[in-house]
């Protein structure tokens, strides 16, 4: 049995040395395919395509985005600054949501600059800038692991839990943020029982979240999105936990298409409904979630999704990727810091002071 210490998963971002291999997560479970990618065009395309998804992950590639896009920038220090800073703004334009994005974007901006008034050289420069890439990696893979430590003090021996689309190693550098306690339950001998929602329309529940829990020899049950309130019925769920692109500053959380409907009908049934991040998820400058940008993707996700047509050629399509679910249903945030209950407006600052 895989313990959460030794669990090894399948690393979604892998720098190499010369360049990033990143997972290809569109052909998960089927096929286990690392990308390797040299240019910041490469990364770019990789975001927006899904190849790499999961907010924290998607963090992390960028940050390396930024060392391809500028490491072959020549002549002085200031040129190299002006480099990162325009890689930076073009892999910000690759989805909109996840805050982690422009935050992991900022930092390496800010660490640039940081090294450039430091006078170091050129090459001390993108040494150190490819350090921060990696610092930025291996801090979520130990934030991840904090989630996880304080969430499983709100489980026991027994629950069952629901879970809606990837909140799991494969969308962070490791563990996870939603997933991470189920993992340290496993360790600690702790039996859940995991239930995820397969989250149409692109299934990163059944795809990867399934995938990953069985992997690692987690007990878990695959269910169509649209049983989630049967299940609850039944007693089966004691908590929904999830994790999220983007908490505003009020509380109201952006997650995955589905989670809100989630959220509805798990206070419908009594049934505590915890959000999973790290603090790089909380977006303190966006006031409450009605300002947070929605991605809408291409209607054939939902009219030929997978290369199977099913719906009639031209129908309307709405396919929005994510939405809000709004404060009064979260029950709870778990971050590295602990615990965070309402009122959100006050307590989610407190974790910054
Ligand atoms: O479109 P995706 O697959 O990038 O959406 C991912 C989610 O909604 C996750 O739940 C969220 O990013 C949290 S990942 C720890």
């Amino acid at each position: 049995m895989t313990t959460a210490s030794e669990y090894a998963g399948l690393q979604s971002v892998i720098w190499v040395g010369t360049h990033l291999d990143l997972l290809d997560q569109r052909l998960l479970p089927e096929e286990v395919l690392y990308l390797p990618l040299e240019t910041s065009e490469s990364v770019w395309d990789a975001i927006k395509h899904l190849a790499v998804r999961g907010a924290p992950a998607i963090g992390i590639a960028a940050a390396y985005g930024v060392v391809l896009g500028s490491r072959h920038a020549e002549g002085s220090v200031e040129a190299w600054l002006q480099t990162v800073n325009e890689t930076a703004d073009y892999l910000a334009t690759s989805r909109p949501t996840a805050v982690n994005l422009f935050w992991a974007l900022d930092r390496m901006k800010a660490r640039a600059a940081q090294l450039a008034a430091e006078g170091l050289s050129l090459e001390g420069c993108k040494q150190a800038l490819l350090d921060d890439a990696i610092a930025i990696q291996s801090e979520d893979e130990e934030t991840c692991r904090l989630i996880g430590v304080h969430a499983l003090e709100l489980f026991e021996d027994g629950m069952g839990v629901l879970t809606h689309c990837n909140a799991g190693g494969l969308a962070t550098a490791k563990y996870g943020t939603a997933l991470a306690p189920f993992y340290l339950a496993q360790e600690r001998g702790i039996a859940l029982k995991v239930f995820a929602d397969e989250t149409r329309p692109v299934l990163q529940g059944a795809r990867l979240t399934a995938f990953e829990l069985q992997q690692a020899g987690v007990d878990v049950t695959l269910i169509c999105d649209n049983m989630a309130g049967m299940v609850m019925s039944k007693g089966w769920i004691n908590a929904v936990i999830v994790g999220t692109d983007r908490v505003a500053a009020n509380g109201d959380v952006a997650n995955k298409i589905g989670t809100y409907s989630v959220a509805v009908l798990a206070k419908a049934h009594g049934i505590p409904f915890y959000v999973a991040c790290p603090l790089s998820t909380i977006d303190l400058n966006t006031p409450s979630g009605d300002l947070i940008p929605i991605e809408e993707r291409h209607a054939e996700e939902i009219t030929e999704g997978f290369g199977k047509r099913t719906a009639p050629q031209g129908v309307k399509v709405f396919n929005p990727a994510f939405d809000v679910t709004p404060n009064e249903y979260v029950t709870a945030i778990i971050t590295e810091k602990g615990i965070v209950r309402p009122p959100f407006n006050v307590n989610l600052k407190k974790l910054f002071e």
